[in-house]
Formats: C-alpha cells, structure tokens, sequence
C-alpha cells in the first residue's frame, strides 16, 4: 500500500469517527471494509462525484477464483457508498444497500446526508426511486460497481 493510500484512509476514519456518530451501527466501521473501486469514481449521473464504494465482505467471500461477484450476494451484504467534497474533503453523502434475504434483488436501502456538522438519515422506508435505478443492474444483482481488479 502506498503511503499516501494510508493517510488518506486515515484522514477518512477521522471524519467518519469524529462527524458520522449518527450512522447506523452496523455500517460505522465502512472505511475499513473492502473497496470495491481502485480510482475514486468520478462519474457524474445520479449520485455527484468523489465516490468510494465499499462492502463488508473479504475479497475471497465477494468473488469466485475468476474474480467476478459471487452472485447473488449473500444475506448481510453491505455496500456502501461514500461521496467526499473534494474542496473539503467531507463526506457528504452516504448511500447503503443491505441485503435482506440471499434472493436476488432483495435489498434494504438507506441515505444519509451531511447537515452543518452532522450526517442525518436512516433506512429508507419507500426506497422505489433507488430501486427503480438500480433494478438496470439485475445482471449483478442491483449492484452497478464492478470490482475494481488490482
Ligand atoms: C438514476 C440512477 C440511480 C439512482 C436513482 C440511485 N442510484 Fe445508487 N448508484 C447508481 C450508479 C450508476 C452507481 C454506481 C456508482 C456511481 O457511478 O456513482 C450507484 C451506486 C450505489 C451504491 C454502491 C453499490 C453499487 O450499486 O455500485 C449504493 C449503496 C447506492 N448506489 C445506493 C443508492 C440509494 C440508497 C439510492 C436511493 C436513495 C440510490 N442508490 C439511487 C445509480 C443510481
């Protein structure tokens, strides 16, 4: 890992640690998680640019010995996906899909998002404009970012 790679995940920990107190447990710890993309993601589109996607899988449970997804993804898989300000270098959004069951397409959706010092949201209870979206990526069940090979 290169330096700058390291201090970079740290600054990352601090601002998840020090700002994000009012994310769900279960997703507090997302910056250790695997990334799932090598250069940060800069398309623009739905979600605005400076993202990370995470997940909370070691790369030998997420992908088969061709390193592809192994599909589809188990019961409490998580991805995250995190966008940074790249002026400020704060998160100002977070976007998470749980899976619920080990059926395809079976996932819970959430949204957070940056208010003055604080990260405010929560599960989505009527997710139909995530899924509505996301449902173009049923080949790899709702999940549009690839593993980034490294
Ligand atoms: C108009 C299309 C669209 C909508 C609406 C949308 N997304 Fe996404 N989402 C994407 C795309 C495209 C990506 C791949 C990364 C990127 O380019 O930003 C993505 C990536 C993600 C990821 C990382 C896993 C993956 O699929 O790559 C999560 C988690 C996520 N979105 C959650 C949400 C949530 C929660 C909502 C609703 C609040 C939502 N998305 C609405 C298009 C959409």
């Amino acid at each position: 890992m290169k330096k700058w790679m390291m201090v970079t995940g740290l600054l990352f920990v601090g601002v998840v640690v020090a700002q994000v107190a009012s994310l769900a447990e279960n997703i507090r710890a997302y910056a250790s998680w695997t990334r799932v993309n090598v250069n940060k993601i800069n398309t623009a589109g739905a979600h605005p640019l400076g993202k990370d996607v995470y997940v909370n899988l070691a790369p030998d449970r997420l992908l088969s010995t061709n390193g592809n997804y192994k599909l589809p993804f188990a019961q409490g898989t998580i991805f995250v996906k995190e966008r940074v300000d790249p002026q400020t270098l704060q998160v100002t959004h977070i976007w998470v899909m749980q899976k619920r069951s080990n059926n395809a397409g079976d996932w819970a959706w959430a949204a957070y998002e940056r208010k003055d010092n604080t990260i405010q949201g929560g599960n989505l209870a009527d997710p139909v404009m995530c899924v509505g979206c996301h449902q173009q990526a049923s080949a790899t069940d709702q999940v549009f970012t690839q593993w980034g090979r490294r």
